[in-house]
């Protein structure tokens, strides 16, 4: 008998509100609009705030979060030839976005329980060609962006948040996003904010959003004077990269974000009672907060640890399942392992590989990279949705007895 007996609430949470947005777009609306989505723009500025040195936000919605983090990258300048110290333990788009723009990922060790970026790890990375340090807030956990930005700042270069996974998730009672010189989310529809697909970029530098919007923002959509200006400078043009969002999407997330920080309140507290009740369950770890974080809990990630249960992780993951406890393996393989990184080894048996080429040139290897504490974790990570957005301490009582039970069967 499955221990499970409870379910979350539909997800995405399909208020009315959010559906009667999109539909009075579907009735009224534009279905494109070139000038994209001010009114969720300015919604997403004055919800995320300023930065934390103080500088406006401005918010710019896109077609998707690896269209968001292109932007923030292209919009400061970087390019080829650039190195960008990132994570090797995250959704593999962190990384080709980098990838894509022409600039080299470099990668920083994890922490192994938690999969969030360590800051010592980052420090002896950075050389002359690093321009930026790209973290990821993954599965909803803030990463020690504080400590990141403050040697960013000692050492000259840019911070960029990859929140993708975490809107709204706090670090010392502050929003993530911004801890960077400019951050990125995605509003794809499995995500905190969701929409159908979509994400945002988030800027403080005014110059570097212009530069941006240059890539993806339709020129009849900028505003008159600054099109004038830049229409002057033989800079509009229709050299654009498909980063026009989605109208409809853009309704359902301006009308979901009021919702969104009761949403993540009570996805927290059931993960803390999930959390007590795991205490004396030595077969797993439940990735692990850091001190003065306030995680939003987009998934939940376990370690389960194979020497003291004696299973394999597939055999904890079928009775896990069989339990009613759907899971499955988010990050199989660092991406640093990622035969698709590997120019060397993948020539026979793939087709062309866009940035095989710039990897060579700049006498990358990936296969002399270590990164223990990511290599440690892949094998090791059971992760399941978690999208109980109201208060259920019985469901999470049941979940923590069917991975009991799977762990001791
Ligand atoms: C950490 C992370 N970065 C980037 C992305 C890319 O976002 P999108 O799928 O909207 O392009 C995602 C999600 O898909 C993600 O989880």
């Amino acid at each position: 008998m499955p221990a499970l007996t409870r379910t979350p609430p539909p997800y995405p949470s399909r208020r009315p509100e959010v559906i009667e947005a999109a539909i009075r777009v579907l009735r009224e609306g534009d279905w494109t609009r070139l000038e994209g989505a001010p009114e969720l723009e300015a919604d997403l500025a004055a919800w995320h705030g300023p930065g934390v040195d103080g500088r406006e936000t401005i918010a710019w919605y896109v077609a998707s979060g690896t269209a968001a983090l292109e932007a923030i990258m292209l919009g400061h300048g970087l390019g080829p030839g650039d190195e960008v110290i990132t994570t090797p333990y995250t959704w593999g788009a962190t990384v080709s976005a980098i990838l894509a723009i022409g600039a080299i990922p470099v990668f920083a060790d994890v922490d192994p329980l938690s999969g969030l970026i360590r800051p010592d790890a980052v420090e002896p990375l950075i050389t002359a060609k690093t321009r930026a340090i790209m973290c990821v807030h993954l599965f909803g956990h803030p990463c020690d962006a504080q400590a990141l930005r403050a040697i960013a700042d000692r050492r000259g270069l840019l911070l960029f948040e990859d929140g993708s996974q975490a809107h709204g998730a706090r670090l010392h009672g502050t929003r993530v996003g911004a801890f960077g010189h400019a951050a990125a989310f995605s509003c794809m529809g499995l995500k905190l904010l969701a929409g159908t697909e979509g994400g945002y970029a988030l800027f403080r530098d005014p110059v570097a959003a212009e530069h941006a919007y240059l890539y993806g923002r339709h020129p009849r959509g900028l505003a008159p004077d600054r099109a004038q200006a830049l229409g002057a400078a033989g800079l509009l043009d229709s050299l654009q990269l498909g980063w026009r969002p989605c109208a409809i999407g853009a309704a359902l997330v301006r009308a979901a974000l009021p919702f969104l920080d009761a949403e993540n309140a009570a996805r927290q507290r059931n993960a803390a009672v999930l959390r007590r009740h795991l205490a004396d369950v030595p077969g797993v770890t439940l990735a692990p907060e850091l001190p003065g974080a306030e995680g939003c809990y987009h998934l939940l990630s376990l370690v389960h640890h194979y020497e003291k249960t004696g299973l394999t992780r597939d055999q904890f993951s079928q009775r896990l399942a069989a339990e009613g406890a759907g899971n499955f393996h988010y990050i199989p393989v660092p991406i640093h392992r990622l035969t698709r990184l590997n120019p060397h080894d993948y020539a026979q048996t793939g087709p062309r590989v866009l940035w095989h080429e710039q990897l060579v040139r700049a006498g990358v290897d990936y296969r002399t990279v270590s990164c223990p504490g990511a290599e440690w974790r892949a094998p090791r990570e059971v992760t399941l949705g978690f999208n109980w957005t109201q208060d259920d301490p019985e469901a999470m009582a049941q979940l923590a007895e069917a991975i009991r039970r799977a762990c001791d069967g």
